[in-house]
């Protein structure tokens, strides 16, 4: 077992990260003395595949365990769905010190983190990542969010957890395509602040791949790492947490144009490339570097090409982003592996490397 600590305006919180983890959170509870309950909030097919290893757990500690279940897709990450949570939350007498345990992805992550931190002004949240993108990420940094309409990502609240389990040994049900877009983050997180990371994927992207227990535990537990050190530093993302954009400026503009039909870790991973093209056009980022970063997300599956026919529609969105500034187009950028920095960058360039007109 290795812990990580995420500290916050108020106190700090532990992320453990191993295999077999489901008595240590139930021990972990059972110390804590929050009351006889906890109530797991999970997916019908989440429950299925781990619901047993669980509850003999948190049974044998002595606690009761009230279930609640959430639909799986984005689509249930909206305020309805809060409200059916809220209900069901109500329904089953749940009470200020009641924890609730959030087992699942990123989804499940927000949607129960947003119910917990606003049901009765806020219950303790308990994070346990099911999928790799919240492990090494969603997990970590306290963000709830649900969807409404348009409002992607945009209505929610800075709730920290009070710890995070994250058990590697649930990666092994996994569907590969999920693993992709935990490797782009993987490797975000490696070039904005791990050197070390980055060789070690380049080492070891197979066995990353395969999810083989101790290379996974270490991949995870470094980029953890990254994103656990940012967020201690900028809770409520007043500043150094912009970094951990890297990639999403054109991610987001690939991700809109295809309507949201390219799995958002292809359209990070292409984001990330086409950053790195741009930082090489600016002079900041050398090509050695750039041709490694190519050369790993090629390796990991993910694409190094934009994957959207019409670069013209993908830079209007990307100028639309909320980052353009008289003209200019904020964006981070890598300087070198493991270091990374916000630029202006102008539209023209952007449009020349989104274009395909790329020197590299
Ligand atoms: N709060 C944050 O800081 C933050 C950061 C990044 C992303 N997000 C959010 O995270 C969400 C994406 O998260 P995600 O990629 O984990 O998606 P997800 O939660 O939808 O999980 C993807 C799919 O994998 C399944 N799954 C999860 N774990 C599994 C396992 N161990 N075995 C088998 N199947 C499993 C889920 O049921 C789901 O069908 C988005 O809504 C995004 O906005 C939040």
């Amino acid at each position: 077992l290795r812990t990580l600590v995420v500290r916050h305006s108020t106190a700090e919180y532990p992320v453990v990260i191993g295999s077999a983890l489901a008595d240590s959170v139930a021990g972990w509870l059972r110390a804590k003395k929050m009351g006889p309950r906890v109530v797991l909030v999970s997916h019908p097919e989440l429950y299925e595949l781990f619901e047993p290893q669980l509850l003999t757990a948190v049974s044998k500690a002595g606690l009761e365990v009230t279930k609640i279940s959430v639909p799986s897709g984005e689509q249930h990450k909206s305020l309805e769905e809060a409200g059916l949570l809220y209900e069901a939350l109500s329904g089953s007498l749940v009470e200020r010190r009641t924890p609730l345990l959030a087992l699942g992805g990123g989804v499940i992550g927000d949607l129960a983190g947003f119910a917990a931190s606003t049901y009765m002004r806020g219950i303790p949240l308990v994070h346990m990542p099911t999928s790799l993108l919240a492990q090494v990420d969603s997990s970590i940094g306290g963000k709830t969010a649900v969807n409404h309409g348009e409002l992607k990502n945009q209505i929610g609240t800075f709730y920290p957890p009070l710890a995070v389990f994250t058990d590697i040994d649930l990666l092994k049900t996994l569907p590969q395509e999920e693993i992709g877009n935990g490797l782009a983050e993987m490797i975000k997180s490696a070039v904005i602040a791990n050197p070390k990371l980055f060789i070690f994927l380049e080492r070891n992207i197979e066995a990353v791949k395969t999810t083989e227990c101790k290379v996974i535990e270490e991949a995870v537990y470094q980029a953890a790492s990254v994103k656990a050190m940012i967020v201690s530093r900028d809770e409520k993302e007043k500043g150094p947490r912009e970094v951990l954009n890297l990639g999403h400026t054109i991610g987001h503009a690939i991700e809109s144009v295809s309507g949201f039909g390219i799995s958002h870790g292809h359209a990070i991973a292409a984001g990330m490339v086409a950053a790195a093209r741009i930082a090489y056009r600016m002079g900041m980022f050398a090509k050695r570097d750039l041709d490694r970063l190519i050369h790993l997300v090629r390796i990991a599956g993910l694409p190094v090409e934009l994957p959207v026919a019409d670069p013209l529609a993908l830079l209007a969105v990307i100028k639309h982003d909320k980052k353009v500034l008289h003209g200019a187009v904020r964006m981070v950028l890598p300087l070198r592996l493991g270091r990374v920095a916000v630029r202006a960058v102008e539209p023209l360039l952007i449009a020349e490397v989104v274009g395909g007109n790329e020197a590299t």
